[in-house]
């Protein structure tokens, strides 16, 4: 069998092919000759998107015909059709792995090949399996049919360029959503450690870097012991070393991450932040701060959580993310507000103080994408 380009001048043979043969499974099974007039007019056989060939024996036979479309997409579609009188005889079978040549011998390395049909043309079904194909698509009463006003099941059947080329057939994975369940983001995720701001360089920590914390820390023990249970007691250098190689650990294992804040300019270490309470399934984070105090006032912490927003959209494509703070710590609610986060609520006496004397609200600021 052989494909062999229809041509305008063919324009008859095409009308009387199509409206001499009853097409069961198709939309319209009986199209009358003005709607294939129309379509040719338009070039609905003949255009850059489009080619239809005779299917031919190799008795020089015409047996049927096929338009492929979509011909500009990655993702070429076809109309086959095989005159009633030489329907299942294989001709399907050898017609359709003649088009999958054809596609996939085209310049532009076609991605993949598809087809649909009703769930009941079970001709066309086989004759899809047999040419390679494989089922990837089950659509309940996705195909109206308008004459007798039902909805039938669609199918869908595809065949990539990889396993044309192979001559194999692979089939689709159904069992996936087992894997989606445990698929591991964190460990599936490679993202930059280090950005930018416009003032600041935000990375993540090192242990170089333990000095100029554990000096912001004791810089700004006034600061922080309100609101940071951590803050309570001055930590020895030493711990807040152990800290530090813990959250490395962290980082690395994508369990937590900690982001230090240097300024662009000089290089110092002004603060800490970072996302925190992970949840990769969403992916959601909870933003964490606190600033060295000698740096306060200037918009530095806003700066830092705009962009660590940023990065969690852009680079973790983070869902949800949350600031959530002492409905008294009024600094950091207005980072929060400054960064565009919004309150969503306030959780009345939801933890005890830092100091564990009193009972404290929590305000929950969060951002959505
Ligand atoms: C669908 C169509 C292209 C298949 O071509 P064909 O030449 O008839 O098919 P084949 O002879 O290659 O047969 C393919 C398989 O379908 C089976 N088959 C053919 N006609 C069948 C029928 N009426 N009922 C059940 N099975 C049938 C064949 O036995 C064969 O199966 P096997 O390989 O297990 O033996 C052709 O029948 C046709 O043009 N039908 C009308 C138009 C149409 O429906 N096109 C698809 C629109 S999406």
């Amino acid at each position: 069998m052989k494909l062999i380009e229809w041509t305008m001048e063919e324009q008859e043979q095409l009308i009387e092919f199509i409206t001499t043969n009853i097409w069961p499974y198709h939309v319209n099974s009986h199209p009358a000759r003005d709607i294939v007039e129309k379509t040719i007019d338009e070039g609905g056989y003949e255009s850059d998107e489009a080619k239809t060939f005779w299917l031919v024996d190799d008795a020089d036979v015409q047996v049927g015909m096929v338009k492929i479309y979509d011909l500009q997409d990655d993702i070429p579609l076809f109309d086959l059709r095989i005159a009633e009188k030489w329907r299942g005889l294989g001709y399907g079978t050898k017609a359709l792995k003649l088009i999958s040549e054809y596609v996939f011998s085209l310049p532009n390395n076609k991605i993949r090949l598809e087809g649909h049909t009703r769930q009941d043309n079970i001709a066309m079904r086989k004759t899809f399996e047999n040419a390679g194909f494989v089922k990837e698509a089950h659509l309940r009463q996705a195909w109206y049919v308008p004459k007798e006003d039902a909805y039938y099941d669609a199918v869908t059947y595809g065949i990539t360029r990889q396993d044309y080329l192979e001559g194999k057939t692979t089939p689709v994975s159904w069992d996936d959503e087992v894997k989606i369940d445990h698929f591991d983001y964190k460990e599936n995720w490679d993202f930059p450690s280090s950005f930018e701001s416009e003032r600041l360089i935000i990375r993540m920590p090192f242990m170089e870097d333990v000095d100029a914390v554990w000096e912001a820390i004791v810089h700004s023990a006034k600061n922080l012991k309100p609101f940071m249970h951590w803050a309570q007691t001055l930590p020895k250098k030493e711990e807040t070393k152990e800290n530090l190689r813990q959250a490395i650990g962290d980082f690395i294992a994508r369990k937590d991450l900690r982001l230090h804040v240097f300024l662009k300019d000089s290089g110092e270490f002004i603060g800490s932040s970072g996302l925190h309470n992970i949840d990769w399934t969403i992916p959601k984070f909870e933003i964490g701060y606190w600033l060295d105090a000698r740096y306060e006032g200037k918009g530095y912490m806003t700066e830092a959580v705009q962009r660590i927003s940023q990065f969690a959209f852009e680079e973790l494509s983070a869902k949800r993310l949350e600031i959530r703070c002492d409905s008294d710590n009024i600094r950091s609610r207005a980072v929060a507000s400054r960064a565009r986060f919004e309150l969503e609520g306030i959780l009345k006496q939801d933890r005890r103080s830092a100091d564990g004397k009193t009972f404290r609200d929590t305000c929950i600021y969060a951002k959505i994408k």
